[in-house]
């Protein structure tokens, strides 16, 4: 995913911030431990998703986190948020010059002590511009518009993981063309530049380009997306990944190419992510299949309802997301949790890669508890561990990982970091005593965890 431009690795800020806090009761059920890639029971979407090394998301109203009921779900099972409005322009900058970070800062304070994802959104977009930028155009608009990516990326430069650098750009039907917008009539290379300008602010950051009706491998719009991308990549314009908003309400379907879409874009050498899904009348089958066409897919990283509760939709009368009104879960939501524990790995993943060897079983005696490893799925690329704790209910556990291998995500346990990065000190947080993570093998296949001390309190 990595651009050549890019800061090397991941910050030890992303690998933390993977962790599923609200991962309760994950791994451990009833004592046995459930190895990720099998049958498993994860009992909140965000822990069940981070077993296949994926988050699953909400949009969030900041103004809807005095709601505890609603704030109760989203700490529960959700590992990744987007703000729905606080982070577009109009919010960010509603005079020039003059920028309000309050509430997206809200956002992302929250985010963090629940060691949820973010996503940045949207840096650059035709719609919900603040008045004195509608009324620019030409180079002062370009020059508006590029400054506010540079301001606001670097505001909040080491706590995104992704931008949405540009929204919604091409026109809808068949025309496959630019969509118009004062942006647009700035020059048809105002994209490249929003990207360009927003690597070089968060050079961290994945960047990506989001539209909706971009789902249907047919479509005009899609294929001009596609298009886009493939021309970015060729030319070296820093673009990591494309967001499908795949708004399945007001008339458009849920279209059964869907994964064919997916996996082309991933082909193109971006990751995808699904940034917006509701769907009109939560039917089962239509999420479950979402769910499943991301999962065959290694690149598509996540998805991100848009929103918590159907009174919590842009379209609630719709009804399109996982809760009722009242909280309650929906079958749609059983769908999308039953969908993501019997997920199979992405179809590069099988393994092949024998058990590794040389897993240490007993760290050295003293530390009032054992670490147990279990070695689990094995890809082509990472593995994942699961380390059971015996003997204290509260403890602390060192792992030390060989680079150039790194952690991306954890899960059960609250972890931190050396200076170095590859020493990984997990403490319990009342999800039971057996936690994993996933490991990047970056071209080292062979090496493995090593625990160095498990201690209790
Ligand atoms: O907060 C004000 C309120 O004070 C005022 O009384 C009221 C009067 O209209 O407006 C309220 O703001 C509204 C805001 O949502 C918060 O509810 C805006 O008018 C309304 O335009 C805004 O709509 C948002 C829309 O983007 C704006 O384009 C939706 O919440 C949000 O879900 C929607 O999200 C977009 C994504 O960003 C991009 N993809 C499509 C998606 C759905 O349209």
């Amino acid at each position: 995913m990595a651009n050549s431009s890019r800061a090397p690795g991941r910050s030890r800020r992303l690998r933390a911030a993977l962790v599923v806090s609200a991962a309760v009761g994950l791994l451990a059920t009833a004592g046995a431990v459930v190895l990720p890639g099998s049958a498993s029971a994860a009992s909140t979407l965000g822990a069940s998703a981070a077993e296949r090394g994926r988050y699953f998301g909400t949009a969030v109203a900041v103004s809807r986190l005095n709601d505890s009921a609603y704030t109760t779900i989203l700490n529960r099972e959700f590992n990744q948020v987007t703000a729905e409005n606080e982070m577009k322009i109009d919010a960010l900058q509603p005079n020039q010059g003059q920028f309000n970070y309050g509430n997206a800062d809200r956002l992302v304070q929250h985010a963090r002590s629940q060691n949820m994802l973010v996503r940045g959104h949207t840096l650059a977009w035709h719609s919900q511009q603040p008045g004195w930028m509608q009324n620019m155009s030409g180079t002062t608009l370009r020059n508006a518009m590029l400054n506010h990516v540079t301001q606001v990326a670097t505001h909040f430069r080491g706590q995104i993981e992704w931008w949405d650098v540009v929204n919604e750009a091409f026109a809808d039907g068949g025309s496959g063309a630019r969509r118009d917008s004062n942006l647009q009539r700035t020059g048809n290379d105002w994209i490249e530049a929003a990207f360009r300008a927003a690597r070089q602010a968060d050079p961290n950051a994945d960047l990506c380009y989001n539209d909706y009706n971009i789902d249907n491998w047919n479509d005009a719009k899609t294929q001009a997306v596609y298009r886009m991308v493939q021309d970015f990549k060729s030319r070296g314009v820093p673009i990591d990944c494309v967001g499908l908003q795949s708004h399945f309400t007001g008339g458009s379907n849920y279209p059964s190419n869907y994964r064919t879409t997916l996996s082309s874009f991933a082909a193109l050498g971006v990751d995808v992510h699904i940034t917006e899904l509701d769907i009109r009348n939560a039917p089962t089958d239509a999420y479950r299949n979402v769910v499943n066409d991301c999962l065959a897919v290694a690149r598509c990283k996540g998805i991100t309802v848009w929103g918590i509760r159907d009174s919590d939709s842009w379209r609630s009368s719709e009804n399109p997301l996982l809760f009722n009104g009242s909280g309650q879960k929906k079958p749609a939501y059983d769908a999308v949790l039953t969908a993501l524990n019997n997920g199979t790995p992405p179809p590069t993943g099988n393994p092949t890669t024998p058990p590794p060897t040389g897993n240490p079983t007993t760290p050295p005696p003293g530390g009032g508890c054992t670490a147990t490893v279990t070695p689990g799925q094995v890809w082509g690329d990472r593995y994942n561990t699961s380390v059971t704790v015996s003997g204290a209910s509260t403890w602390s556990v060192v792992v030390a990982i060989t680079p150039p291998q790194r952690i991306s995500t954890t899960w059960s346990g609250s972890p931190t970091w050396d200076s170095s990065g590859n020493v990984m000190t997990m403490r319990s947080n009342g999800s039971g005593n057996t936690f994993g993570f996933t490991t990047m093998m970056n071209g080292n296949s062979s090496a493995r965890p090593q625990i160095r001390s498990c201690t209790a309190g």
